[in-house]
């Protein structure tokens, strides 16, 4: 008889994925403590435009709210219902769904990246492969392949900056699809994107049903940073618009294959509060699947704060105010980029701007420069790590969502390493 491990397999292929992310069982011990200040981080997609407003009314809705049964299960099997209220009248308000989104049409659950891992661990076998054009988050990858077992099947691009063009998109969807020997079950695209800034238009969303009905894929849209849409409408730019408002019916699709995901994480920039959900319209047994699992994980006073934020008098401007602030970063610093002549992905949306700060660099010199911004008091995130492709280098995704005084010491900072490398760079031709 076969030796049985003394794990399961799903624990050993668990283990095997962490791995492959360079994490390993036994950490190194931490390093001796420095008296030094920490660097400022830019490189993670925080949010922290109107946090001073929002601790304000969670400290309100905690002292004035919250009560005995909050140190129970929730209301209901399906998460709690107040939220699931709340949310749904905040969707119908602010993403403008062809159809009315309904409490029974959310599953709760503990952010988005959980969103996600829990429709692929439905739609998906362990080892079958989800479509996802380049350039994307990189948390993609460890959650599809930690979280859910599947392994993302990436759509690369000649040129990222075409990521928005539809035939473009299209063509790599569909040649990443025929090339993969996975069998592949859903597509996952975000809007407005991260690491670019930028959303997909009515049509691109159009043509991405249209491709997963001819394939039998579901098509799963990111919208996390649906209301960090801070750019001013022009006609040139695409705004933000939700999957949720296309009529599936009308382009010859199955409703039951769409699926939208959404947290507090981005648009609110309460990613410690771990709240997400899945808004899928027309799958009642998915979204039950789902439910049971998850909303079982959201803590109670989560669901206090989130049901407090989304049905307070004050969310509109809290959500205006947002925008304004962001707008505000993203100007400071899109000029600091454009003192120094470096070339950066113009951003309507989202909370960070993706740039080339570095452009002569090779593929040797990409990490030493984020080493030098170190040094000097800054992490940022290398554009590698979204997928852009190893002929693109010396591009950097920079967060810029900081309290206003972290962001401009962050910017001095920055300046002063883009001159020293510049003039170092002179001396050397
Ligand atoms: C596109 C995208 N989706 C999902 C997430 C995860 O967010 P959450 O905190 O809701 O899990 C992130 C976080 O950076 C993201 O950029």
């Amino acid at each position: 008889m076969a030796q049985r491990t003394i794990r399961s397999k799903r624990s050993i292929a668990t283990l095997d994925g962490l791995k492959g992310f360079g994490l390993q069982p036994e950490q190194q011990p931490p390093p001796k403590r420095r008296r030094v200040e920490p660097p400022i981080d830019l490189s993670i997609a925080e949010n922290w435009s109107i946090r001073p407003e929002l601790v304000s009314l969670f400290q309100d809705a905690i002292t004035e709210g919250l009560a005995p049964e909050h140190l129970s299960y929730s209301d209901s099997h399906f998460g709690d219902t107040k939220t699931l209220r709340a949310l749904a009248t905040f969707f119908n308000e602010y993403f403008d769904p062809r159809l009315a989104v309904q409490p029974s049409h959310i599953a709760l659950t503990p952010g988005s990246s959980r969103s996600l891992a829990g429709l692929l661990s439905q739609i998906c076998d362990p080892g079958e492969g989800v479509l996802v054009p380049a350039p994307f988050w990189n948390g993609f990858d460890f959650h599809f392949v930690i979280n859910a077992q599947v392994q993302p099947v990436v759509a690369r691009l000649d040129d990222f900056k075409n990521a928005f063009d539809a035939d473009t998109l299209i063509a790599s969807l569909t040649q990443a699809y025929n090339d993969t020997p996975l069998s592949t079950r859903a597509l996952v695209i975000t809007t407005p994107g991260n690491p670019l800034g930028q959303c997909y238009s009515a049509d691109i969303l159009q043509r991405c049903i249209e491709f997963c009905q001819e394939r039998d894929l579901h098509l799963i849209c990111d919208e996390v940073y649906a209301l960090s849409y801070f750019a001013e409408p022009t006609e040139s730019r695409v705004p933000f618009q939700s999957i949720l408002t296309l009529d599936p019916k009308s382009l010859g699709s199955d409703p039951s294959r769409i699926h939208m995901v959404w947290s507090l994480s981005k648009d609110f920039g309460c990613s410690g509060l771990r709240l997400g959900c899945v808004v899928s319209q027309a799958n009642s047994d998915l979204i039950l699947a789902l439910r049971l699992p998850t909303s079982t994980e959201v803590s109670a006073l989560t669901t206090l704060c989130a049901t407090a934020l989304l049905t307070s008098p004050r969310l509109p401007d809290l959500i205006s105010l947002n925008k304004k602030r962001l707008a505000e970063s993203y100007k400071e610093i899109t000029k600091v980029l454009e003192a120094e002549n470096l070339q950066y992905v113009p951003a309507t949306a989202g909370l960070f701007v993706f740039a080339r700060l570095n452009p002569e660099a090779t593929e040797k010199d990409e990490v030493p420069f984020l080493q030098r911004l170190r040094q000097k008091g800054l992490v940022i995130s290398s554009g590698q790590a979204y997928h852009i492709g190893p002929e693109c280098r010396g591009w950097y995704r920079l967060t810029f969502a900081l309290p206003p005084t972290e962001l401009n010491k962050a910017l001095a900072i920055l300046g002063r390493c883009l001159k020293s490398d510049r003039s170092s760079n002179a001396r050397k031709t």
